[in-house]
């Protein structure tokens, strides 16, 4: 019955140790989740008001597939401001979610066979939705994080790179003058960089972000939402801002697949688009930088990739493959991490520290007992 296309595709080994820490949960266990990937903090009042407003207002009707006017334009200012980009309102598409971005951006750039050039430890869904566009991943893997050099080693053939940094799973960002290094190299080689930046807040140690747009703007797809920086992930609002063809091409298909993505959604994401609102990314970010100084304290023996953004740590096991270790830390401690198979890295595991420091305290505590 099924297309060939979705036939490799499996429920995500990710689940498997969810699931089984929920069913742990319900008979009483008292289970430490370090699985989320997603901020633990409740989207800001002024947000969600707004999206109230948009519903007492009934702004409740279709809108235009590619996102309300004032929605874009607000994102162009925020691009401005924040990373010095420049953009129009056309060269800008909201989706779903910064998902259904990438999605959408494999889906209009990739031929069959066409080579994307994937870093790993990577996302989890990079390589399949590479594959439901019919494209080819060529996985190559980084030692700290993602270089210029490893981008000039293996770009011979690429059609694009993904780049995501601050990196999930590793919490590792790319340093500026290899930011730029690769820009370089994609426009000397024409390929495009699908630059995945939905943790660029989350750069501590007063790191700065430099989106690569600002050396190779039309070889370059920025990928953004309100997810995380505003803890909104179940509002579903992503965007890309990228070459205006490219943006057209994805606003014609998401005509035809999704439509608009949530109206009500939309004016809240508009919302969070005022610069005041940074204050409660601000107050978030400083939270976040003391759980990771916690943790890394707390992680001292181990080793692992030091996050210099983001909110996870990938950390090495210390013998055989992560599904295994992950489950039997579930099964003995009731600790539930995410394994490295997910991520293309089959001898590590992730924990996220968004929880609270007593959650983390303690389950740090189970981790080492674990490993002895
Ligand atoms: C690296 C990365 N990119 C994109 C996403 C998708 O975010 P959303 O679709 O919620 O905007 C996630 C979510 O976990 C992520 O970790």
């Amino acid at each position: 019955m099924l297309a060939d296309r979705v036939k490799h595709i499996g429920e995500s080994k990710t689940f498997t140790v969810q699931k089984r820490a929920k069913e742990l949960a319900a008979t009483g266990k008292y289970v430490i989740d370090f699985g989320l990937g997603e901020p633990d903090f409740p989207t800001a009042d002024v947000i969600k008001e707004a999206g109230k407003r948009a519903i007492e207002q009934n702004k409740t009707r279709y809108t235009a597939a590619e996102g309300v006017i004032e929605l874009r334009k607000a994102l162009t200012e925020k691009l401005k401001r924040e990373d010095g980009l420049i953009y129009t309102p056309e060269e800008i598409i909201v989706s779903n979610g910064a998902k259904h971005s990438l999605d959408n951006i494999m889906r209009i750039l990739l031929d069959k066979g066409d080579k994307v050039l994937l870093p790993a430890p990577y996302w989890v869904s990079y390589i399949e939705q590479i594959k439901l566009a019919e494209g080819v991943p060529v996985i190559v893997h980084y030692d700290e994080r993602i270089t210029a050099e490893l981008v000039r080693k293996n770009k011979d053939g690429i059609k694009a790179v993904i780049l995501n940094y601050p990196n999930n799973p590793t919490g590792t960002t790319i340093a500026p003058e290899e930011v730029e290094e690769i820009a370089w190299l994609a426009v000397k080689h024409d390929f495009f960089v699908i630059s995945d930046e939905v943790y660029k807040k989350f750069l501590y140690d007063e790191k700065k972000h430099i989106s690569i747009a600002r050396y190779a703007k039309d070889k370059t797809f920025v990928v953004d939402s309100v997810s995380k920086e505003f803890a909104m992930t179940g509002w579903r609002i992503g965007y890309v801002a990228g070459p205006r063809e490219a943006v057209r091409a994805m606003a014609n298909m998401q005509s035809h697949t999704t439509s608009n993505p949530s109206s009500v959604s939309q004016y809240a994401a508009l919302e969070a688009m005022k610069e005041n609102n940074q204050k409660h990314v601000q107050i978030m970010i400083q939270e976040y930088e003391k759980r990771r100084n916690l943790v890394q304290k707390a992680l001292a023996e181990c080793s692992f990739y030091l996050p210099e953004g983001t909110f996870f740590f990938f950390i090495k096991i210390p013998e055989g493959n992560s599904l295994e270790f992950c489950s039997q830390l579930l099964e003995q401690k009731y600790v539930a991490t995410v394994p490295g198979e997910a991520f293309g890295a089959d001898n590590y595991f992730r924990l996220s520290y968004c929880t609270s420091e007593d959650r983390l305290t303690e389950g740090i505590r189970r981790i080492k007992e674990f490993m002895g």
